[in-house]
């Protein structure tokens, strides 16, 4: 038991341990709240509008501090000083590409500016770094498309270049703040499928912040349910579903039950907004490859 619980501390990346964070002195954006996400996990966190899901990826990128408490990632807590010990990969909602670049050059910044690689850059931007944005792109399906202009690309293009620009400095931990809310449905799934196809490649940590239950079902391995303001995670549960996980699959029972129960947790914490947090019942699930922890 001992070993086993020292083992998943060794794995540990991100630790908010009680962290609560107080916007202008008195605004509670994240109450009391306790989070241990593993190396190579995949974590969505869901949950109603203004509960602190945006707050805690703050908190892990070390733009934020805690109010109180304590908030490690890659073994040191953030704010402290120094650069990240992890590295991080970050894609938002809008791709915000810089409009005099080509889409590669785009995908490269990263590598312009973050250690070790910008010491290279120069030497390696038309070698060795441009192979790898290119392969990048390739592997998102842009392929050919390095030497246009973000103008030149559909809105869900521009989502699989910010992908590949979160990912080209391999980063220990990707954090993503709705980064498909903007899309239509169609591409929204086709982009759910080059997510995974990514995080299988090379395993990042990646919490992922979506009001999508069924993009939260579709990609994570852990899905954190948040309460209203202020925010607390309520509920804690695993996905077990096989990957590459499809589609077709998303419209199975397990799938549509594990979607379900969700949609009812978020109507329970908005319609209890205001209340104690332990005033929200857990919703119990019909299916077993599905487990659910309360904290
Ligand atoms: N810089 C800030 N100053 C004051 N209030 C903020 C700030 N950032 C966020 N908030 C407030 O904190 C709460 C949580 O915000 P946020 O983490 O962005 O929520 P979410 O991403 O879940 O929608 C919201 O009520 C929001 O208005
Ligand atoms: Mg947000």
């Amino acid at each position: 038991m001992l070993e086993s619980t020292s083992a998943s501390a060794a794995r540990t990346v991100i630790e908010l341990s009680n962290v609560t964070v107080r916007y202008g002195g008195d605004m509670v954006a994240l109450d009391n709240t306790t989070l241990r996400i593993e190396k190579g996990d995949f974590v969505a966190l869901v949950g109603p509008s203004g509960c602190g899901k945006s707050t805690i990826l703050k908190l892990v990128a070390g733009l934020i501090e805690p109010t109180e408490g304590a908030a490690i990632v890659g073994g040191r807590e953030v704010g402290a000083i120094g650069t990240h010990a992890k590295r991080l990969g970050l894609a938002f909602q809008n791709p915000t590409m810089l409009p005099w670049l080509s889409i590669l050059d785009n995908v490269m910044i990263p590598l312009k500016i973050v250690e070790p690689f910008r010491q290279e850059y120069r030497r390696k931007k038309n070698g060795e770094f441009r192979e790898r944005a290119e392969a990048l792109l390739e592997q998102v399906g842009l392929a050919g498309f390095g030497g246009k202009r973000p103008w030149e690309l559909s809105g869900g293009m521009l989502q699989r270049a910010s992908l590949c620009r979160a990912l080209v400095h391999e980063p220990d931990i990707l954090l993503l703040d709705e980064p498909f809310g903007a899309l239509d449905q169609f591409t929204r799934e086709e982009l759910w499928d080059t997510m995974q196809a990514l995080w299988m490649a090379k395993r990042p940590t990646v919490l992922l912040v979506t009001h999508d239950l069924r993009e939260s079902a579709y990609l994570a391995n852990r899905i954190c349910v948040m309460s209203a303001r202020p925010g607390r995670i309520i509920q804690d549960k695993t996905v077990e579903f096989a990957r590459p996980r499809t589609l077709e699959s998303s419209y199975e029972p397990d799938f549509t039950s594990l979607v379900q129960a969700l949609r009812m947790s978020i109507a329970h914490v908005r319609s209890d907004a205001g209340k104690p947090a332990a005033a929200s019942a857990p919703t119990t699930l019909a299916t077993s490859r599905i487990t659910e922890t309360l904290p």
